[in-house]
């Protein structure tokens, strides 16, 4: 490829870890057409924007950017540049034909089954705006490049599971990802022995339920992270978003017995009361996860966990909402994402009864927050004068900073030579907030 063939791709992504996974593959797609990525939109011959649906202002927030790419577009336009402009994920799944109606200057729309038709769609966009949201029955998995050309750093995300069929009351993942499927557990192998190749040392599996993954041979979650383990140079291994439903004794006793899985679990509850569990069809009940978590403790017992919560679903009374703060005193979360409840279109609860006065929800995401950010801050502040391993996985703004991972997922801020990046280092803990900590390396 010669310089002046070579193009610019601009990505934008919103959402969870595989919409991250999902940018990067697109990166991955398009390199070898010539598209190299840039940080800005300025001057970027193809806008992708990679969209969550899973509450309403995630959606309303690219309907905002979609305002600046027509105006990027069409400065470009004056000076004689075409711009390729595409909206990818869930909100595209989703509301395809909405884009497609409100912004006449977008020229494809695509899902998240279908991104791997990326090289014929732009073909097709030089005469017809595109939109393709075929939720498919063959896997795009098979179809996308073997090469990950755009990775860049010691961490990676790797996508072992996709779709649900959960069907949780409040939630959008089952109708914009599809049904569930698990990856061959071959495949994963080789992408992570890929991936290995391209000097990274961390690996989180992904999926929106991980540990439903049920591939072949291997012996469900627990069993493929055994063999990922076994792979020489992967020195780390995380996966998220499990289920407690799926959380088998196999991945529990993984916890115990291998040493490059990192001592970290989210496991989002949503809720501390059995009737909310119960109406948010989540199909376990506020025992059943304390029963798992005293479990995964006895196995791992300095695990860090962390958890999502809904506040103000329908009908979450102030009883309700109380066990909820319960069940996270009981417990101890390391970090934590509390939402208020956002009615999405075509799901069940959108048409429940008994709607919290968003006055409520304010109140009540107020104080889940508080004590939730006090046990954030107990846990790092416990970690000072610890020494922990920490993974150098990014540049800091100063000329001797770097970003990097306790074995805890904690965020951590390091003073040090550039040259460590990439490195995993022990790191004496010096100093806590809520959201990281910082530290020296210890010589
Ligand atoms: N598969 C994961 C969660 C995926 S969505 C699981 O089962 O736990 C990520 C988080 O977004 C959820 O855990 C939930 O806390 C939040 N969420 C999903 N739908 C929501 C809604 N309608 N309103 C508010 N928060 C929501
Ligand atoms: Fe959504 Fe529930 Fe599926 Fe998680 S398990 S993706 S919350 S439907
Ligand atoms: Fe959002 Fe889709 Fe992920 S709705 S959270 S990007 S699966």
């Amino acid at each position: 490829m010669t310089a002046s063939a070579t193009k610019k791709l601009y990505i934008k992504t919103w959402g969870c870890q595989m919409n991250v996974y999902d940018s990067n593959r697109m990166a991955d797609i398009l390199h070898p057409l010539g598209y190299r990525a840039v940080d800005t939109p300025d001057d970027a011959d193809m806008v992708i924007l990679n969209t969550c649906h899973i509450r309403e202002k995630a959606t309303d927030k690219v309907f905002s950017d979609l305002g600046r790419m027509r105006d990027h577009k069409n400065i470009r336009k004056a000076k004689g540049k075409k711009t390729l402009i595409a909206v990818a994920g869930c909100v595209a799944q989703a509301e395809g034909d909405v884009i497609l109606e409100r912004a006449p200057y977008v020229d494809m729309v695509f899902g998240p089954q279908a991104y791997h038709e990326l090289p014929e769609m732009i073909i097709r966009a030089t005469g017809e705006r595109v939109i393709n949201t075929d939720l498919g029955t063959d896997s795009k998995f098979d179809s996308l490049p073997a090469d990950h050309a755009a990775q860049d750093g010691p961490t990676a995300f790797l996508s072992i599971q996709e779709g649900c069929d959960k069907f949780c009351t409040f939630c959008v993942v089952p109708y914009t990802r599809g049904a569930e499927y698990s990856r061959p557990a071959e495949d994963i192998l080789n992408e992570a022995k890929r991936l290995r190749d391209r000097g990274v040392v961390e690996i989180t599996l992904l999926g929106q339920n991980v540990n439903a993954w049920h591939g072949d041979g291997a012996d469900g979650l627990g069993g493929l992270i055994a063999r990922i383990a076994d792979i020489d140079g992967i020195a780390r291994i995380r996966y998220m978003t499990s289920h407690p439903r799926d959380m088998d004794d196999t991945l529990i006793d993984a916890h115990r017995d291998i040493r490059q899985l990192m001592p970290f679990l989210h496991l989002p509850v949503q809720s501390g009361s059995d009737e909310i569990l119960k109406t948010m069809n989540r199909k376990h009940t506020a025992d059943h996860y304390r029963d798992i978590i005293a479990r995964v403790r006895k196995a791992r017992p300095d695990i860090a966990l962390s958890s999502d919560f809904i506040v103000g679903f329908p009908g979450e009374t102030e009883k309700h909402f109380e066990e909820t703060l319960q069940l996270i005193r009981d417990i101890g979360f390391t970090t934590s994402y509390s939402f208020k409840y956002s009615a999405r279109p075509g799901t069940p609860a959108a048409n429940m009864q008994g709607l919290i006065p968003e006055k409520v929800k304010d109140e009540r995401v107020q104080r889940i927050q508080e004590l939730l950010f006090a046990q954030h801050t107990a846990f790092n502040t416990a970690c000072i004068g610890q020494t922990l391993d920490v993974l150098m996985d990014g540049y800091g703004r100063g000329e001797s900073q770097l970003h990097g991972r306790t074995p805890y997922n904690q965020a951590i801020h390091i003073t040090t030579d550039r040259a460590n990046f990439g490195k995993i280092l022990p790191v004496r803990i010096t100093a806590a907030t809520a959201t990281s900590v910082s530290g020296e390396i210890v010589a």
